[in-house]
């Protein structure tokens, strides 16, 4: 393997020293980059990009090539899953993504089939293996999967939603058929994980874009209590290096403590929960990654140069040398212009080498 020329990222989610933050953004390969869109032009659709070893391999390069960005994310989805246990993913123009088919009954959960991710995702591990190679050590590689419970939501509701509304009777009304389902996808996300380790992934990290929706009880019981489970079932180790794990919350900031107990080695936040606070509550125990608005790379140069001062400004309130990796609290939207994520980027570099 070729040794890794930027290991910054893997330092701070182990908590290693580094000489100044790293930074990638969530969905840093996307329809704000033209190119982006020529590719996926390509391609035809959205589902073929992912599908397409050769293109899925380009889009994740794309960002790499405009920004100094400190890793690499594999470009895939994380309805992959769901589309591999027979669901029949697709995407309508505008609309996000649906299923064919839902999980709505205890006969449903049932017949969902056999999962193994090395076969039935075979794409996925091609993809990241030849990113891997490409990237030849420039920056690590993020493998990623949605949580049980994010992704019970889109195979309960069939797709989107707002509400929630199927999948929050099924868990007031019916919770063990709920508990089965989220059981059946802890088993296939840590398989899947694992098979993504196997092909190169450097680092691992669980969507749980949902988790925010529960509450506080139903948070433990639903939705952390399975990507605990996960946690204890990767491979955490590789080659002789250590395999970081991040579980990411959306609107789980004030679940910290319990999220710690976990073991995983960072913790995501968006934009809503004050960094410095965090901090507080993790004391040392865990890394921490966020949580700039997206929405702050619609504003000037001078603007974002700002609200991503005042972001390391909290990340570093305490005294703290390394723990924290700088990125978005959420994806970054189609309608950013793609020259605003380089002072985001930048500034992190520059301004965060006089804490460390
Ligand atoms: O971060 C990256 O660059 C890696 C790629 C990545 C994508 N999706 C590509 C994508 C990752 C990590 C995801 C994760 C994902 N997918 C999540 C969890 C993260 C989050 O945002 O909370 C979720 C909930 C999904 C499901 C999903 N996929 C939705 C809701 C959509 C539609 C979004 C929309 O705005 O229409 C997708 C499609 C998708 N996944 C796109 C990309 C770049 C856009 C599709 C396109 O090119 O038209």
């Amino acid at each position: 393997m070729t040794a890794l020329k930027n290991d910054r990222f893997l330092r701070a989610l182990l908590r290693e020293p580094v000489d100044t933050t790293p930074v990638w953004m969530m969905r840093q390969a996307g329809r704000y980059l033209p190119e982006y869109r020529e590719t996926r032009a390509k391609a035809g659709d959205f589902l073929s990009l992912c599908k397409n070893t050769e293109f899925a391999c380009e889009v994740t390069l794309q960002p790499l090539r405009r920004y100094e960005l400190d890793a690499a994310i594999l470009f895939s989805d994380i309805l992959t899953v769901p589309d591999a246990l027979g669901l029949g993913l697709y995407f309508e123009a505008g609309e996000g993504p649906k299923f064919h088919k839902t999980v709505r009954t205890e006969q449903d959960v049932a017949n969902l089939p056999n999962f193994n991710a090395k076969s039935d995702l075979d794409y996925v591990m091609n993809a990241v293996s030849t990113i891997r190679s490409a990237l030849g050590g420039q920056v690590p590689l993020i493998g990623f999967s949605g949580s049980p419970w994010t992704l019970a939501t889109y195979m309960v509701e069939g797709g989107s939603s707002k509400d929630f509304r199927f999948t929050k009777q099924m868990m007031y009304a019916q919770p063990e058929v709920l508990h089965a389902l989220l059981d059946r996808l802890a088993v296939a996300v840590i398989d899947y994980l694992n098979a993504q380790i196997d092909a190169g992934a450097q680092a691992v990290q669980i969507f749980d874009s949902w988790g925010g929706a529960l509450a506080h009880r139903e948070y433990i019981e639903f939705s952390l209590n399975y990507m605990q489970k996960i946690v204890a079932g990767l491979q955490r180790e590789k080659d002789g290096r250590k395999i970081p794990v991040i579980l990411f919350t959306k609107g789980g900031g004030q679940w910290l403590e319990p999220m710690v107990a976990t073991g995983a080695d960072a913790f995501g936040l968006d934009w809503t929960t004050p960094l410095n606070v965090a901090r507080q509550t993790v004391n040392g125990r865990a890394a921490l990654q966020g949580n700039l608005d997206p929405a702050t790379l619609y504003g000037s140069p001078d603007s974002i140069a700002k609200a991503t001062k005042a972001m390391l400004d909290d990340a570093y309130a305490h005294g703290e040398k390394t723990g924290y990796i700088a990125n978005l609290g959420h994806g970054i939207t189609q309608w950013v212009d793609p020259a605003n994520p380089k002072v985001f980027i930048d500034t992190v570099h520059e301004y965060s080498a006089k804490y460390l």
